[in-house]
C-alpha cells in the first residue's frame, strides 16, 4: 500500500507587498501575484496581516479573499483588534503567529504556554465565525499537546531554526554580513545540530497527527532544504514565501512557483 501523502504548497505572497510598500505605490501589485500564483501551482495563498501593516494592507486581505480562487491562510497575532477584523473577513483559515514590533520577520513559535488563555480566547472567536485555526508552534511534542488541548484544528512547525543551521552549513551565510553570531560553529557541530532539529520536526509531526492535528510547515524553507521537509510524511502543508520570492526577481515569478512545486511534489 502507498502510504505517501499529498503535499500542498502555500505562497506566501506577502513579500511582494514588501517591495510595494517600499516605494508605496501599486507596483508590484499584489493581485497580479495572486493570479501567477494561482495558474502555476499554488495550492493556497498565505498573507499575514500585520498589526503594523508593513506589507499587506486591510484592503489587499479583502481584495485577495475576493479573487483568490484558492483557499486563503491569514496569518495573524492575538491581537484583539487584528482577531475583530479578521473574524468578519472570514478567510479559510487562520494561522495564529507571534509577533513583535522590532522583528524583521517571524522569530520563533506562538508561547502556547505563557499565552495560553489568550490564544484560547482567539481560537474561540475565530470559531464562532466558522475559521479553522492553525498555531505557528516550535516543532517540540509539548507545543503539539498543547495546541491540541487549546482547540487548534492544525499547527503549523516552525522551521526557522532548522533553515538558518541548513544556511550556515550548507550556503554563503557565515561568510556574509548576516552570518548568525550564534551558529558559528564547528562545521561537525552544526552537522549534530541541523540533525537534532530534523528529528524534533519529525518527532513533532508524527506526535501531531497522533493526536489528530493536521500539520503544516514553514519558515526560511527553499530550494535546496525543502527536500528534508518532503521527507516527512506527517507534514502535509509547506508555506513558502521568501525564497520564492527571491528567485523570481531572476526568473520570474510563474517559473519560481513550478519550480517549487516540482520539489514539493511526492
Ligand atoms: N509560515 C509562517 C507562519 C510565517 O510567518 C512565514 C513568514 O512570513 C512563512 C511561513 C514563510 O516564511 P518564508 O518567507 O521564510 O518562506
Amino acid at each position: 500500500m502507498d502510504n505517501t501523502t499529498q503535499m500542498k504548497l502555500g505562497i506566501n505572497i506577502d513579500h511582494v507587498a514588501v517591495l510595494r510598500e517600499a516605494r508605496r505605490v501599486n507596483d508590484p501589485d499584489i493581485l497580479n501575484a495572486l493570479y501567477i500564483a494561482c495558474e502555476n501551482g499554488a495550492d493556497q495563498i498565505t498573507i499575514h496581516l500585520r498589526e503594523d501593516r508593513r506589507h499587506i494592507q486591510d484592503v489587499d486581505v479583502k481584495n485577495i479573499l475576493m479573487h483568490s480562487k484558492l483557499p486563503v491562510n491569514l496569518e495573524c497575532s492575538i491581537d484583539k483588534d487584528i482577531l475583530n477584523i479578521i473574524s468578519d473577513l472570514k478567510p479559510h483559515r487562520v494561522t495564529l503567529v507571534p509577533e513583535k514590533r522590532q522583528e524583521v520577520t517571524t522569530e520563533g513559535g506562538l508561547d502556547v504556554f505563557a499565552y495560553s488563555s489568550e490564544i484560547s480566547y482567539a481560537i474561540e472567536q475565530l470559531h464562532d465565525s466558522i475559521i479553522p485555526v492553525s498555531l505557528f508552534v516550535d516543532p517540540t511534542i509539548e507545543a503539539m499537546d498543547v495546541s491540541k488541548e487549546l482547540g487548534a484544528e492544525m499547527v503549523e512547525l516552525h522551521t526557522g531554526s532548522f533553515a538558518n543551521i541548513f544556511a550556515m552549513l550548507n550556503s554563503n551565510l557565515s561568510y556574509s554580513n548576516h552570518s548568525i553570531k550564534e551558529l558559528e560553529l564547528p562545521r561537525y557541530e552544526l552537522q549534530n545540530k541541523l540533525e537534532e532539529s530534523l528529528e524534533n520536526i519529525s518527532n513533532a509531526a508524527i506526535h501531531a497527527k497522533k493526536l489528530g492535528l493536521e500539520v503544516a510547515a514553514g519558515h526560511g524553507l527553499n530550494y535546496h532544504n525543502v527536500s528534508y521537509m518532503m521527507k516527512i510524511n506527517e507534514i502535509t502543508e509547506l508555506n513558502i514565501g521568501q525564497s520564492i520570492i527571491a528567485r523570481s526577481v531572476f526568473s520570474g515569478l510563474a517559473e519560481a512557483i513550478k519550480e517549487m512545486k516540482r520539489l514539493t511534489t511526492r
